[in-house]
C-alpha cells in the first residue's frame, strides 16, 4: 500500500514508566514515522483499560501511571499536532466492538495465543482441581479475553500498520482472524486488516535488561528508564552484565549474548566513533577487537554511556517541560480522547450497520415492519 495511505496505531499499557526497551522497540520508531509524515493519520494511545485486565485490584497503579507514560511520549518528541495521543478507558466504543468480536472467537483460539499463555503463566492465575495446565478456572474472563479488546483497539481506527514488539503478533494475527471473520459474516468489508511493523534490528526486539537474563521488565527491576537521571543511568551503566569469561583485560571477550553490546546494537551509530572513540571505525570492528582481547569492560560501558545520553538528554530536557505544567498535559490527553472518539464511533456505526442493528436509521426496516403488520 501507498506510505501515505496508512493509518498508524500503537499504544502501551500504563503499568510503570517507559523504559529504554520500550524506546527501541517502538517509541523512536513512531517519532520517526510521525517525523517522515508518511501517514494518513496516527494514533499512539494509553491502553490503562487493558491494564487494568491483570491489575483490576490496583487502579491506583495504573492511575498514577498515566501521566507518567504520557510524558515519556510527548518527551520522547510525539507531537500532539501531528499524532492523536489519547487514553483507552475514555472511547467507550471499544468495549461495544469489543462485545460485538466476542462472538467471533473461540476459547480454543485464545487459548493457543502464545503471548496469553506466558502471561498466565507468568502471573499463576489461581487453578482449581482438575484445571488443565496453563488455563486455570481461576483466570478472570477479562484476561482471557483481552486480545479481542486489542483487536477493537485497532480495528476501530482502522489501523493498516501497527509498530510494536515482536510479542504483539499474536495479537495482530488475532485481530486479522477477527477482522476476516466479520467482514466474511457481514460483508461490507467494514474492517480493514492490520500489519504488524516490527523494528528493523534483533537488538531492538528484545532488548534485555541490565542483568542481561531477560527482556527488560520493571517486575525483574532490570530497567533503564527514560526519565530517569543521567547520574542513575550512569550507575545502572556501569553495573551491567557483560561477559563472565572476560576477566583480565587481555582475555577475549564474548559479544553474544553480552548486553552492553546488545544495547550499543540498538543505539549505536557510525558516526558515535567519530565522537566518542576514534580508535574504532564502527561497531563490527569494535566488536573484533572485543573478541581478540584487549579492551576493558569499563572503556565500553563508558562509550556505551555516552551514546545513550546523547539520545536521551534531548528527552530529559523536554519532560522538564512538560513537568512545569501537568494539567496541560491532561488536556492534550483529553483533546486527544474526544478526537479520537469521533473516530471510534464512525466504525462503530459502521460495524452495526454491517450486523443490522442499526435499527433507528434503517427506514426501510421500520417501513416493512410497518407493512408487515398492516397485512
Ligand atoms: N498489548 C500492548 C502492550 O502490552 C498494548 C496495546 C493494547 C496495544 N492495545 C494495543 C499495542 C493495540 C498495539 C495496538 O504493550
Amino acid at each position: 500500500m501507498n506510505k501515505r495511505d496508512r493509518i498508524i496505531l500503537t499504544g502501551d499499557r500504563p503499568t510503570g514508566p517507559l523504559h529504554i526497551g520500550h524506546y527501541v522497540g517502538s517509541l523512536r520508531n513512531r517519532v520517526l514515522l510521525q517525523n517522515e509524515g508518511a501517514y494518513k493519520r496516527m494514533f499512539v494511545f494509553i491502553a490503562d483499560a487493558q491494564a487494568l485486565t491483570d491489575n483490576f485490584e490496583n487502579p491506583e497503579k495504573v492511575r498514577q501511571n498515566i501521566i507518567e507514560v504520557a510524558l515519556d511520549y510527548f518527551s520522547a518528541g510525539l507531537d500532539p499536532d501531528k499524532v492523536t495521543i489519547y487514553i483507552q478507558s475514555q472511547i467507550p466504543e471499544l468495549a461495544e466492538l469489543t462485545f460485538y468480536y466476542m462472538n467471533l472467537v473461540t476459547v480454543a483460539r485464545l487459548q493457543r495465543n502464545p503471548t496469553v499463555k506466558a502471561e498466565i503463566a507468568m502471573r499463576g492465575f489461581s487453578k482449581e482441581e482438575g484445571d488443565e495446565q496453563t488455563f486455570g478456572s481461576g483466570l478472570p474472563v477479562g484476561f482471557f479475553t483481552y486480545p479481542i479488546s486489542q483487536a477493537a483497539d485497532i480495528t476501530a481506527f482502522k489501523a493498516t500498520t501497527v509498530p510494536t514488539g515482536a510479542d504483539q503478533k499474536p495479537m495482530i494475527e488475532q485481530a486479522v482472524e477477527i477482522v476476516r471473520a466479520f467482514n466474511r459474516i457481514y460483508g461490507g468489508n467494514v474492517l480493514v486488516e492490520p500489519e504488524i511493523l516490527l523494528p528493523d534490528k534483533a537488538a531492538c526486539m528484545r532488548l534485555p535488561g541490565i542483568d542481561g537474563k531477560s527482556k527488560m521488565s520493571k517486575s525483574l527491576g532490570n530497567c533503564i528508564y527514560l526519565s530517569e537521571s543521567a547520574d542513575t543511568m550512569r550507575k545502572k551503566v556501569m553495573s551491567m552484565y557483560t561477559d563472565p569469561l572476560h576477566i583480565n583485560i587481555s582475555d577475549p571477550g564474548h559479544v553474544e549474548g553480552n548486553a552492553v553490546f546488545t544495547y550499543l546494537d540498538a543505539f549505536c551509530r557510525t558516526e558515535h566513533f567519530g565522537r566518542y572513540w576514534p580508535d574504532f571505525l564502527n561497531l563490527d570492528e569494535l566488536k573484533a577487537g572485543y573478541e581478540r582481547g584487549g579492551i576493558g569492560d569499563v572503556k565500553v560501558k563508558k562509550f556505551l554511556e555516552k551514546i545513550l545520553n546523547e539520545e536521551l538528554e534531548p528527552i530529559r530536557a523536554r519532560r522538564k517541560e512538560y513537568e512545569k505544567d501537568i494539567p496541560a498535559v491532561y488536556d492534550l490527553l483529553k483533546k486527544g480522547s474526544v478526537a479520537a472518539r469521533e473516530v471510534a464511533a464512525a466504525t462503530l456505526d459502521d460495524v452495526k450497520k454491517a450486523m443490522k442493528i442499526d435499527y433507528f436509521e434503517d427506514r426501510e426496516l421500520i417501513e416493512e415492519q410497518a407493512r408487515r403488520f398492516s397485512e
